[in-house]
């Protein structure tokens, strides 16, 4: 059916059809487009419908999507109740929690546990019997590990050691959070012991080290940490309170005193960690003359610096909780508040203050005014690892050892021997003796009675008395003669005796001579690492150092009282400074990993 509008005067504004050349329909006029607004329409819904299907498969395989999602699916319509799911994205963190404090345990503070580890195999079940017996709670603690550099099996062996110690039925053994990083910074030094602490290969060593140590940090440390724990994996014996025991302290960086475990030949004991230091004025001038990128390093011929080491302070029965000031801090065990961290101190992988890596952390935490701290009688034991030379010594007195034993033995052999043949023999002797006697008697008797009975036949009547004397004579020259055979023997036995004793004097003479040697050779050693010509100035400013603490919450009893321990600790090290020169090698081998 045509329709048409008309105009009032009759003109149609649209053809009519029909006959008309513009009969065009205006219903024709629309639906021309319709079909196709229809597929798009339809086209649109389809896509809605697969988009929402899929959206919410999405949602039901990936929970953690669902934040996302539901803003996307509601279209901005239930704004107010996504709110609060939406929040699971967005972390609030008040820093001001994890600012770390003296009882850390109690307020449930998170430590973060740093291992740099490198070729450490052999290392790590040491470490994980340590680990195991901590005794902060352990899920306060988040473990961090980075594998650099290593040709072991270190890897597999952690994964290992940490896949039984989470899985561990013991609810109060698993830790926290764990992170193990797996990076080489080209350390191209062998790790043995000779390579790892040789003077040349020092600072290029520290500034690698340096960059691990940063790295592994800044890829674990939370913001919901408030503490730093640094310890390597060569660490034989510490007290399993050690966090709680440095924590007490409440200080911004703090250290134990490092010493390591000798074998008897070689003193029993040794300082090891010489990184921790305060600083000294000799130091500071030769600072000064240094290059701008040198790194001092300490323990060495090279640089001698004359400071006040940690180490050398350790009065074995002294009071665990004396604390001493420090500049430079060794990196073997170091609880630090992470605050520290955050606020930028790091291990300087280039020369701070002529300073690199742990060393250079104690100079910048300083720097920014946080304290430092050594504990100078609370000691940890850093693992014996027998130097080439050592390892040579050992197996000369191994073979020392089995020759003297060999030695023994014969010795042994031939007192039994003597003992046979000489202590018998007197008994045997008697009996020969009391058969012969009985012999002669025998024989005596019946030549007797054959002379009595010529001596009747001659008249002669011998004197009885007469006979008795000539029998007594006899027997004591028979006596005579046993006692020479005697002396004979003893007389070689005397001559064997010394001829072993001579022997002996030659192998004591020996040893000395070896003894001597090692010594002067140690003595030299350590005459170059000490060739410092005023030790009163080290003194001096020792004793001054307390004026630089910030010592504002101290009374200046306290604080006389402190200058005063400072100085006797000043004098101890001295003598203890000459004592383990005396018994020991300058270590070259201090130097820390
Ligand atoms: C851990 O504790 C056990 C039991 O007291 C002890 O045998 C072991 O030596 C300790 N481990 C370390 C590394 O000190």
């Amino acid at each position: 059916m045509n329709r048409h509008y008309a105009y009032p005067n009759g003109y149609s504004a649209y053809p009519r059809g029909g006959g008309g050349t513009f009969s065009i329909s205006p219903h024709k006029f629309q639906p021309r487009s319709q079909p196709a607004l229809r597929r798009r329409r339809q086209l649109l819904v389809k896509l809605l419908v697969v988009g929402g299907i899929s959206l919410f498969i999405l949602f039901l395989i990936i929970p953690s999507w669902r934040p996302f999602l539901i803003p996307t699916i509601s279209l901005g319509l239930f704004t107010s109740s996504s709110d609060d799911l939406s929040l699971e994205t967005v972390r609030y963190y008040d820093l001001s929690e994890t600012q770390g404090t003296e009882m850390g345990w109690h307020r449930e503070e998170r430590v973060l546990l740093c291992t740099p580890l490198r070729d450490a195999q052999s290392h790590l079940p040491m470490f994980f019997s340590h680990l195991r017996n901590l005794t902060y709670p352990h899920h306060l603690i988040d473990l961090a590990f980075l594998v650099s550099d290593s040709k072991d099996d270190t890897l597999n062996l952690l994964s290992e050691m940490l896949t039984e110690l989470q899985g561990d039925s013991d609810p109060k053994m698993p830790y926290g959070e764990i992170s193990v990083i797996e990076k080489d910074f080209g350390q191209k030094v062998k790790q043995d012991v000779e390579s790892r602490h040789g003077f040349a290969a020092q600072a290029g060593r520290r500034k690698l080290m340096a960059q691990a140590r940063n790295w592994l940090l800044s890829a674990t440390l939370r913001p919901t940490h408030s503490w730093v724990y640094w310890r390597d994996a060569d660490v034989q014996t510490a007290p399993f309170t050690i966090l709680e025991d440095l924590m007490r302290h409440d200080k911004d960086v703090i250290v134990p005193n490092v010493w390591r475990p000798l074998p008897d030949w070689l003193g029993g004991e040794q300082p090891y960690d010489l990184n921790s230091w305060q600083e000294s004025d000799t130091a500071l001038a030769l600072a000064d003359t240094l290059d701008e990128d040198a790194v001092i390093v300490e323990g060495y011929a090279e640089y001698a610096t004359w400071r006040p080491h940690l180490a050398y302070l350790r009065d074995p029965y002294g009071d665990a909780d004396t604390e001493m000031e420090i500049d430079g801090v060794g990196g073997v065990s170091i609880l630090s508040k992470a605050k520290v961290f955050r606020s930028g101190v790091h291990f300087p992988a280039f020369s701070f203050e002529k300073h690199a890596e742990t060393e250079g952390f104690g100079k910048m935490a300083r720097r920014m005014d946080y304290s430092v701290v050594g504990l100078p009688h609370y000691t940890i034991w850093h693992l014996y690892e027998p130097s080439v030379d050592d390892i040579r010594h050992m197996e000369e007195m191994e073979l020392e050892k089995k020759q003297r034993e060999q030695e023994e033995k014969e010795e042994e052999a031939r007192q039994q021997l003597i003992k046979d043949t000489f202590n018998n023999p007197e008994e045997q002797w008697a009996k020969d003796g009391a058969v012969v006697k009985k012999m002669d008697e025998t024989e005596e008797a019946r030549e007797r009675e054959i002379q009595r009975a010529k001596d009747k036949e001659n008249g002669i009547e011998r004197d009885l008395e007469e006979e008795s004397r000539i029998e007594k004579e006899k027997e004591r020259k028979l006596a005579v003669e046993r006692e020479k055979k005697r002396a004979e023997e003893k007389e070689k036995l005397k001559e064997e005796e010394k001829e072993r004793e001579k022997k002996e004097k030659e192998r004591e003479k020996k040893e000395k001579e070896r003894e001597k040697k090692e010594k002067e050779k140690r003595k030299k050693m350590s005459e170059n690492n000490n060739k410092k010509p005023e030790k009163k100035n080290t003194n001096e400013r020792a004793v001054q150092r307390p004026q630089r603490q910030k010592g504002a919450d101290e009374g200046p009893a306290a604080k006389a009282e402190k200058e005063e321990i400072k100085k006797e600790e000043i004098k101890k090290e001295e003598i203890k400074k000459e004592e383990v020169k005396k018994k020991t090698t300058p270590q070259a081998e201090f130097e820390m990993d």
